[in-house]
């Protein structure tokens, strides 16, 4: 047993982090948010992680939110400081530069989606629930979920989940695109898996390419975004991972992408 808030493993190239307070049904305190932090540009920094899996620990939650017992005390500024200290977190996961899974195993309320809706691609169990419950503690979402809402699920989405509190199940999270697919609780982890390998196996500084287009190119008009894509485009043209790419395929072969 450890006292970190995290379980970090690696699968050969793939890392999953796993949020480590069962107990608390994973709710981020600020160890956790610091911890969170440190771990990811640890697998930003090491060339051998090429896919990350973030998850909770134990059958029940993903993450049950930001730690109600640590905010009940904070005095504005604190709270302010609470806040950004998720956030900026978040904002790191949003802008690695490989990509990121959420497997959602259960609650994801609060904290709990914000951290889920920072991370690239959701999958959930059909099990899993999700809602930005902070109204019914006298508090707003803050780490990201009033934004993130909006830019995934729309205005109607936002305002509904934000303003009532009220939880939604997996069926309803992927008709609103908060998530991009559920499965079987049991088969959540191999599903998971499945697509961390798929996108391990692809060509890392493609697959960076494509996260920094959509991330920068989400959040600029249309001309700018198309201007900065055919920049992008450019430079994996000087990658040997493109040349492996398309002599593979005129040869018939699976390609093998080495990152460079
Ligand atoms: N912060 C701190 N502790 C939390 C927590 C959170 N966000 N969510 C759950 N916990 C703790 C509970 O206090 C409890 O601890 P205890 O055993 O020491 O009393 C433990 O986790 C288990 O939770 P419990 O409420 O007993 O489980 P439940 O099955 O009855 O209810 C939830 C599950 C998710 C519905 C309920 O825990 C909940 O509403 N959590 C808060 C969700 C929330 O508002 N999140 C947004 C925070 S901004």
């Amino acid at each position: 047993m450890t006292d970190s808030p995290l379980l970090v493993a690696d699968h050969d190239t793939i890392r999953t982090i796993t949020v480590n307070r069962p107990d608390k049904l994973n709710a981020l305190d600020s160890a956790t948010l610091d911890a969170l932090r440190a771990a990811f540009e640890a697998a930003a920094n090491d060339d051998a992680i090429r896919a990350v899996v973030l998850t909770g620990a134990g059958p029940r939650a993903f993450v049950a939110g930001a730690d109600i017992a640590e905010m009940s005390g904070l005095t504005p500024a604190q709270g302010r400081d609470f806040s950004l200290r998720g956030s900026r977190m978040m904002r790191g996961i949003e802008k690695m530069p490989k990509p990121v899974i959420a497997m959602i195993n259960g609650f994801a309320l609060g904290g709990g989606l914000e951290l889920a809706m920072s991370c690239h691609l959701r999958i959930a169990a059909d099990t899993a629930r999700f809602g930005q419950p902070e109204i019914n503690l006298g508090l707003i979402p803050g780490f990201g979920g009033t934004q993130r809402l909006i830019r995934l699920a729309g205005r109607a989405a936002a305002l509904e989940l934000c303003l009532t509190g009220t939880p939604i199940d997996a069926a309803r999270a992927l008709q609103l695109g908060i998530v991009n697919r559920v499965v079987p609780a049991a088969e959540l982890q191999a599903e998971t898996m499945k697509l961390a390998t798929q996108l391990a196996n692809a060509a890392p500084l493609a697959l960076r390419g494509i996260l920094d287009c959509i991330d920068t190119g989400g959040e600029v008009g249309i001309g700018e975004g198309l201007e900065y894509e055919s920049a992008q485009f450019g430079l994996v043209f000087s990658t040997d991972d493109m040349r492996e790419g398309t002599s593979a395929f005129l040869e018939k072969r699976k390609p093998a992408f080495k990152g460079r």
